[in-house]
């Protein structure tokens, strides 16, 4: 299982790929508009930072306008992949961006039709968010598990990023489903590694070695 940090905060990607379990980033539009940073800029920031593949989201909602945008977007390092919304334009725009050898991450996925059109498009990466349906009482988990074994169905190579994680629960479950990559915010990579067991024990263990009077 992958683990991507989606956030564009240089801060928190550096902290969080000090880890070393980190495998790539996501980003989104909102993302980097909260970082008040030229969207090249802060691309080619994290991709110094960590080695895998770095989502960088089109604006354009016609596919022209979204293969100029990614093919700029994949001058900037080879480990840029484009993130492209689930719509007709944006199927296009995949189709031809995965005969040119551009990889995609084709996002805002929110049923099954849509995950599996986007792989017949050739889609790298999709991105359902299982937050989001979550929010409206739908259950975005279901939705994962319906991706995952309709993908091993057909055999597509199309890779499952769950995305719009809100609290560890969803990492649980998308492992047992067996989704390929998980794309975390900070705030879910904190609470991934806390138990308090583990402060409790930790505690315990220095304690009695200090009791014991070891030099
Ligand atoms: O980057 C896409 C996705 O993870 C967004 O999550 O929390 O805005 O629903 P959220």
């Amino acid at each position: 299982m992958q683990f991507y940090l989606d956030t564009a905060d240089i801060k928190d990607i550096k902290k969080y790929s000090s880890w070393g379990i980190i495998d790539g980033v996501t980003t989104n539009p909102s993302l980097i508009a909260k970082e008040k940073i030229k969207l090249e800029t802060r691309i080619k920031e994290i991709a110094e930072i960590v080695d895998g593949p770095i989502s960088c989201e089109v604006i354009s909602e016609d596919s022209e306008g979204m293969l100029t945008e990614a093919r700029k977007f994949a001058t900037w390092h080879p480990n840029i992949y484009i993130k492209i919304p689930m719509t007709a334009e944006g199927l296009k725009a995949v189709k031809i961006l995965n005969e040119e050898g551009i990889n995609t991450n084709v996002t805002l996925i929110f049923s099954l039709p849509q995950a599996i059109m986007a792989a017949k498009a050739g889609a790298t990466l999709i991105s359902p968010f299982v937050g989001r349906l979550d929010d409206i009482s739908f259950d975005g988990m279901q939705l994962i598990e319906e991706i995952v074994t309709a993908f091993n169905n057909y055999k597509f190579d199309t890779k499952v990023l769950v995305a719009s994680i809100r609290h560890p629960r969803h990492v649980n479950e998308a492992a047992l489903i067996g989704a390929d990559i998980v794309t975390l915010p900070p705030n879910v990579f904190d609470k991934l590694i806390a138990h308090p067991l583990s402060d409790i024990g930790i505690q315990k263990f220095l304690e009695d070695y200090k009791a014991s009077n070891q030099t």
